[in-house]
């Protein structure tokens, strides 16, 4: 069968469309080590960590056509190895134990959560999605920690919104481009050019629009899709 993306944004609380509440029926759903993640969290940000793992679990399962209780996560750090101890690094789950054809990539922003989901992948295939609140981009030492020189160059003369904007969509293709390899920020941000895309050999990272992703206009997502040797 061929292979089939899929990508959804889920609104933050209080939003049509929110991920429904976080009572202890829903949080019953995830496993030991993503609720102990959670509690080391703040409240706020426990809350989007929770929504958003709730969120890909019950999209992953309607991609799978399963129960999402029948899933378990299964997340690889290129640090920390893989299994179902692990709370953080890359996406999966197993579903009664066995490994499931599903690639996920899971991003948050401005209380958003985006996630792609690509089935029954190719073999060697990768995915990754990001998405980003331009307001975020607003601090001193941004171009220098995370663009290259030409990227540097590029957004040059660009003021404002137009700035932000401009540097939010360069980040969102590098975070799009780390997750896919899976080793995030690992990797340093500015040794990695996503000018345009297609260049450097980044075929299959590409921008999002709102209209393919359901996102509010300001933010800004990419996602990377390729296979790796
Ligand atoms: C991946 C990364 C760039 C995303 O950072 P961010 O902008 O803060 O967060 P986003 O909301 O866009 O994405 C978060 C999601 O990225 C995914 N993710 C994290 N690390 C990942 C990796 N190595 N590969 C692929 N996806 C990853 C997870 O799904 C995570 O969701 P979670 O919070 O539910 O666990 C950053 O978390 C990172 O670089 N992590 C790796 C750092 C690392 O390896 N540290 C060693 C830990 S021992």
């Amino acid at each position: 069968m061929a292979s089939h993306l899929v990508v959804r944004a889920c609104p933050p609380f209080g939003v049509r469309g929110a991920v429904s509440g976080l009572e202890h029926d829903s949080l019953a759903l995830l496993d030991g080590a993503e609720l102990e993640r959670a509690r080391a969290m703040t409240p706020r940000t426990r809350q989007n960590f929770l929504a958003g793992r709730l969120a890909q679990r019950r999209f992953a399962a309607g991609l799978l056509g399963v129960q999402a209780s029948d899933l378990t996560a299964w997340y690889s750090c290129p640090r920390c190895g893989t299994g179902a101890d692990i709370s953080h690094g890359k996406p999966a789950y197993l579903l009664r134990g066995e490994a499931v054809p599903l690639l996920l990539s899971l991003s948050r922003a401005a209380g958003w959560t985006l996630l792609a989901g690509l089935v029954d992948p190719d073999p060697g295939q990768r995915l990754g999605i990001d998405v980003e609140d331009p307001a975020r981009a607003d601090f001193d030492g941004f171009d220098d920690v995370v663009l290259t020189a030409a990227e540097q160059l590029h957004l040059a003369g660009l003021g404002g919104i137009s700035l932000l904007r401009g540097r939010a969509r360069l980040w969102a293709r590098k975070e799009a481009w780390l997750k896919m390899l899976g080793t995030g920020l690992q990797t340093a941000p500015d040794t990695l050019d996503v000018l345009g895309t297609n260049v450097d050999g980044h075929a299959g990272l590409r921008d999002l629009t709102p209209a393919e992703t359901g996102l509010p206009a300001d933010l800004v997502a990419a996602i990377a899709v390729a296979v790796l040797p």
